[in-house]
């Protein structure tokens, strides 16, 4: 293959940066990227197809003879074994996690149930921590225990509970950090050397802090996983999910997403690509805001209680602050007052928009209550901490002083 044409059909070489050296901000930018590319153009194209064409019978079996023996093909085949713009994000997000290799899939969902059904089998025993995603707290007790995958649930921040929850059979320690929506921080030292202890794999969902806040690899976590259509797409325009880690991880995944078919779409690969340029301008705002409004809500006196790992106040504070350059850009805070207070308060407010998901550049609200939890039991909800009262706020990259000047004036309807 020429060099033109090779560095057409693959971005992964003559990158425009040597990926595991960069700092995050010039990562976002440039890793992962050709320095020359396709038709001259300066932003990876969009490989809008589903299937690659061989000149003839010998190039194909050419590839095929070749593939045997590489990890990573030089020209793709179908697209769902690979994409020239999806690995161009795929490079991208493991320089930005430092990781040796990334899987861009088509959702956060995607990435957490594909990597699970690919490290448990039959039998096996893993341990989750209980703050977390619904969907994914329900796909780890429910769904997995068809499969004969049993789930102990340990409470966020109790190592001393994930220990005695360890069986013969334990395979795997699951948690995010920060959790949805309190905001609980892993003490990733002490998580990694109780994991290696028992010879157990650490996997974390790290949607909520993003690689330019913290980034678990570098504690000796195995694999990291992101719901992309948060922080990292970061426009509230794309669903996408990847998994982070080392290879001999990450390999049999790949093998499992082609079989699976998890696949994200060339197109959203390339909005995923867009929004990952400008993630460390994007999270320096999200930190300033969550933290300015996170102390602006806990001198309130229409706030209860302020969830935000950079207070003071936070069970994780001093975690936080050893593990994370910035707190990312969620604050969860009760209301003085009931489920109809709370309600007042989200319908007052201005800027925040009223609607799922976290992590983009406009800022959201929601009642976890009504949101997340609307059909399930109240007094299950209410074990799990989630009053009516609950309010998460995902701040966006507004100025700060018109979204706090926004918030004053709901409270005033609390
Ligand atoms: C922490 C966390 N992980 C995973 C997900 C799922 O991601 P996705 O919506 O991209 O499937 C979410 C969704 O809200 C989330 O908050």
């Amino acid at each position: 293959m020429t060099q033109a044409a090779s560095q057409a059909t693959s971005p992964c070489c003559a990158q425009r940066t040597s990926t595991s050296s960069t700092r995050p901000l010039t990562a976002a930018v440039h890793a992962g990227e050709a320095r020359y590319t396709a038709f001259h153009s300066l932003t990876v194209p969009i490989v809008q197809t589903a299937t690659y064409t061989f000149q003839d019978t010998a190039a194909l079996v050419d590839f095929l003879e070749a593939r045997m023996f590489w990890d990573v093909p030089e020209r793709e085949e179908y697209g769902r074994y690979g994409n020239p713009t999806v690995r161009a994000v795929e490079a991208k997000l493991a320089a930005l996690d430092r990781g040796e290799d990334a899987l861009l899939m088509g959702s956060g969902m995607a990435a957490i149930t594909g990597t699970l059904l690919v490290l448990l089998s039959q039998g096996d025993h893993f341990i989750i921590t209980e703050d977390c995603y619904r969907r994914t707290r329900g796909f780890c007790q429910s769904f997995l225990a068809r499969y004969g995958i049993q789930c102990t649930v340990v409470p966020p921040g109790d190592y001393r509970a994930m220990e005695a929850a360890i069986r013969p059979h334990t395979r795997l320690l699951f948690s995010e950090s920060p959790t949805n929506p309190f905001l609980r921080c892993l003490d990733y030292p002490r998580l990694v050397e109780m994991a290696q202890a028992h010879g157990l794999r650490t996997v974390v969902d790290a949607t909520f802090a993003t690689p330019i806040n913290c980034r678990p690899l570098e504690f000796g976590v195995d694999l990291v996983i992101h719901s992309v259509s948060k922080y990292l797409a970061g426009h509230n325009d794309v669903l996408a999910g990847c998994v982070v880690g080392r290879y001999e991880l990450t390999t049999a995944l790949r093998q499992a997403q082609g079989i699976l078919g998890m696949v994200a779409d060339p197109h959203a690969a390339y909005l995923v690509l867009r929004g990952l340029k400008t993630l460390g301008l994007r999270v320096a705002q999200h930190n300033r805001n969550g933290l300015a409004v996170a102390r602006f809500l806990e001198a309130h006196p229409k706030v209860r209680r302020v969830w935000y790992p950079g207070l003071e106040s936070h069970p994780d504070h001093p975690v936080a602050t050893r593990t994370m350059s910035g707190f990312g850009g969620v604050v969860s805070f009760e209301v003085a007052g009931d489920g109809e207070a709370a309600r007042r308060f989200v319908d007052a407010c201005r800027i925040p928009v009223l609607a799922p998901s976290l992590g983009g550049v406009e800022s959201l609200i929601e009642q976890p209550a009504l949101i997340s939890y609307y059909d399930v039991d109240p007094e299950e909800r209410l074990r799990l901490g989630i009053r009516d009262e609950l309010v998460r706020l995902s701040l966006g990259v507004e100025d700060t002083e018109d979204l706090l000047a926004d918030l004053d004036q709901a409270l005033a309807a609390v």
